[in-house]
């Protein structure tokens, strides 16, 4: 099936947060944050700021009914600072004004007296000062210590991550509208509806019933919008509540650049101890995640580093170290892959070290070192229904990766200042939310009598396809024309308690409690077809293009005559399914269990040719193989291993997220923080579908397909460091990421760089 809603896409006819209709006397608010990265408030001076003509209310703290408290897993976020400021961004006071050009006019004559207080932003230096969040974690395999010196080499290192700004296409938004009562209802371009109504009412001092929340859709979320919607949705509803006026709150691009978190920045140690033919025995890793001011999600995505720490391998000995650094930047969140990607950029860093030291391809390294079924996790769980050899072989024959070794070896033999560099980058990927009771979904049916079908499920669309697949599997089930069927928003009074949509789990979750409420109407369906057609064995009866079935058999009734049957005899046409995933759970004392409900893998052969005299490259060609069972729409599939290779690439080698010395955002903008182009892309990107349906847990054999293939982008990195190592052998290089043509030139030249650097003590960065 195409996807649903890409006619009204391009049209501009799908609606966003403010795109709904304007309620009359709504009013705008703008947020007035700290301008510095840590201190104590002295004076906050709102006067000036008050007189403004339009501006109808300036609230702070002081005017929260209920409690400033928005932590999701740690209590530590307050919604407007009270007395201390912990980053350049974190909101103050809000202002209230009738349009939103007064709003932003007024928060800008709001000042404010600080009394500084010493920042951090590396998350060593703020580990080695005890700023931690939460107790660090580690994570046990066989025994490292006793087998460094069993191994033939030891290496240690070090790699280095940077952030990612998410660049959703929309923006940070909330609407709110003060109802009857106590009531409130708000549009929120949020990932987690749940989480926004929990956190309004608590800051209102209400209950959850009092808010509802709901969620057309999301012009991007990507992790931003998981915890990170939800201060804005609660500004908001507070504003609303105070005025008693429906308001709406939305961030300027660089406001919310500015203001909201990014994927945290890792600092790794490692240390990786292998024979000489290249089998890895032991590997121990140390991650210090710069957590930003807050918890926010970072203890759920540090845990995740620590699950991906040995991506695709098997490492017999192990020993895995995390911690969360507490820092005065805005607060680090979830990012597509949650904090996979780091982990697994640590092991693929330790590995090109072994294999530059024993002058071998990195893929051999790999290949020697891959997973095998019933293999051992570090964290307990055991490998089942591992495709990753299937997938490494069926890369070699179809893309002939020795083949294109050799090409690239000819190819830098006869070129002097161009380099080409290949990266083989393969991926294994845990299925679930790592927080085991957040794996549950609810989904609400409902047939009209006219034979067209409402579906309510707790996902959220952010352009990941959700509704075209929710929309296939009720289709599916029931056996009807998709044009029957019409996905509902997503609101919170219709399904109670969801968890975000996150972790590529969505389709999973609420898939499976679809199925779970559509099974409920089809047996009652079936139970009335008994009676009607005289058949004993209601497993007989099917439902097939909108026709009924007795075993092959036709019987003439159509879809719409049997609903009506059924409304005629009372039958109930409306079901709720409950779903949560099966065998699946994690014991923190021993940090063993069995976390995920399967893994998904993949691999992709990256391609690069490297300038050089400029240190810029191109991206000649990614070639992917990819196991997602059996798709529910292949064209949604590719197009979410489209968009996550892209954000993988540009994490790793394009997107530079830069400070001052004073802790602001100097790539606060799209003119100076760079995100992949059609130019940046490879010129060539050739996908093959593994379809392997063995152990996932997804609606008709699908796979998760959300985030894996954002780990793809790694390949990058590494590719771009086998040409630099073709053209200087010699040059010790190292594993800071992203490799940008500035740090590519560094490494390359570094001795001529030096001097130009003394000489030009100005040329900073
Ligand atoms: N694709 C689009 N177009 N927009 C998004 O915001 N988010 C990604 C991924 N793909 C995202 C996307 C992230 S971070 C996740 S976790 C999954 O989609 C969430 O959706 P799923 O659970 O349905 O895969
Ligand atoms: N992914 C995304 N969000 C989460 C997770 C996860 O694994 N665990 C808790 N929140
Ligand atoms: Mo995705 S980072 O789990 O929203």
């Amino acid at each position: 099936m195409d996807r649903i809603d890409a006619a009204s896409h391009t049209r501009g006819e799908s609606l966003f947060v403010d795109d709904m209709p304007q309620p009359a006397g709504m009013l705008y608010a703008s947020v007035f944050f700290s301008p510095v990265m840590h201190g104590n408030i002295q004076r906050l001076c709102l006067q000036d700021a008050r007189s403004v003509k339009g501006v109808v209310a300036v609230l702070t703290w002081e005017n929260i009914p209920g409690e400033n408290q928005i932590g999701s897993i740690i209590q530590d976020e307050e919604l407007l600072a009270q007395r201390k400021v912990h980053y350049i961004g974190q909101p103050v006071a809000v202002v209230v004004a009738e349009s939103t050009e007064i709003a932003r006019k007024a928060a800008k004559m709001i000042s404010i007296e600080i009394e500084e207080l010493p920042a951090v932003t590396d998350p060593k230096e703020a580990f080695e000062k005890g700023c931690i969040i939460d107790t660090p974690r580690t994570f046990v395999l066989g025994d490292v210590d006793s087998m460094w010196q069993k191994c033939d080499l030891v290496l240690e290192g070090t790699c280095d991550t940077g952030g990612q700004e998410h660049v959703y296409l929309e923006t940070q938004r909330a609407r709110a509208t003060p109802l009857e009562g106590n009531n409130i209802r708000i549009y929120s371009s949020t990932q987690s509806p749940s989480a926004v109504q929990h956190h309004a009412a608590k800051i209102l001092g209400l209950a959850s019933h009092n808010i509802e929340v709901e969620v057309k859709r999301l012009g991007g979320g990507f992790g931003g919008k998981e915890d990170q919607a939800t201060p804005w949705a609660c500004i908001a509803a507070l504003v609303a509540r105070v005025t008693q006026r429906p308001v709406e709150l939305v961030l300027q691009r660089a406001d919310d650049m500015k203001m909201t978190g990014k994927r945290h920045p890792y600092k790794s140690d490692f240390k990786i101890g292998a024979t000489k033919e290249g089998i890895i025995i032991a590997y121990e890793v140390k991650h210090y995640q710069n957590s930003g001011a807050t918890a926010d999600l970072s203890t759920a995505v540090l845990e995740r580093t620590m699950f991906h720490s040995t991506n695709c391998y098997y490492i017999p000995h192990v020993r895995i170290f995390g911690v969360c650094c507490r820092t005065n930047l805005p607060s680090n969140t979830a990012f597509r892959g949650f904090g996979a990607p780091q982990g697994m950029f640590a092991i693929e860093s330790a590995l090109t070290k072994v294999a530059e030291k024993l002058h071998l391809p990195r893929e051999e390294i790999q290949v020697k070192n891959l997973l095998a079924e019933r293999k051992e996790f570090p964290y307990g769980q055991r490998a089942e229904h591992c495709s990753i050899r299937t997938v490494w072989e069926s890369a070699e024959t179809n893309y002939q990766f020795q083949k294109i070794r050799k090409q690239v070896l000819h190819f830098n033999q006869s070129h002097f200042e161009t380099k080409k560099g290949l990266a083989v980058m393969p991926v294994c990927f845990g299925i679930s939310f790592t927080t085991t009771y957040m794996n549950q979904a609810s989904a609400l049916v409902h047939i009209y009598t006219d034979g067209s079908v409402s579906i309510s499920t707790g996902g959220v669309e952010m352009g990941q396809g959700l509704i075209t697949n929710i929309t296939t599997i009720a289709a599916t089930a029931l056996g009807i024309n998709p044009g029957r069927i019409k996905v509902e928003c997503t609101n919170t009074t219709r399904i109670a308690n969801m968890s975000p949509s996150a972790a590529s789990s969505t389709t999973l979750l609420n898939g499976n409690a679809l199925l779970i409420a559509i099974n409920q109407i089809l047996d009652r369906l079936k139970t009335l077809l008994a009676q009607e057609l005289s058949v004993f064995e209601k497993e007989k009866i099917s439902i097939m293009n909108e026709k009924v079935f007795v075993d092959a058999h036709d019987t003439g009734w159509a879809w719409n005559q049997l609903i009506h049957a059924a409304h005629q005899k009372r039958i109930c046409l409306s079901a709720h399914g409950f779903f949560a995933t099966p065998k699946i759970y994690f014991d923190k004392t021993k940090e063993k269990g069995r976390p995920f409900a399967y893994h998904v893998y993949g691999a992709a052969i990256v391609e690069i040719t490297l300038d050089c005299l400029r240190g810029s490259y191109d991206i000649d060609s990614v070639k992917i193989v990819h196991d997602l069972g059996r798709p529910l729409s292949k064209i949604v599939d590719r197009a979410q291993i489209e968009g996550g290779l892209a954000q993988g690439l540009g994490w790793m080698a394009l997107e530079d997220l830069r400070f001052n010395e004073k802790g602001q955002l100097l790539s606060r903008d799209l003119a100076t923080y760079k995100v992949p182009d059609a130019h940046f892309m490879p010129d060539n990107i050739e996908i093959e579908f593994l379809q392997n349906e063995k152990g996932t847990l997804g609606p008709y054999g699908s796979k998760a397909v959300g985030e894996p293939p954002f780990m793809y982008g790694i390949g990058v990195f590494f590719a771009i460091r086998d040409a630099m190592r073709a053209f200087r052998p010699e040059n010790d290089f190292n594993f800071t990421s992203p490799l940008i043509p500035e740090r590519i030139l560094l490494q390359l030249y570094p001795e001529y760089i030096k001097q130009t650097l003394d000489k030009n003590k100005n040329l900073s960065g």
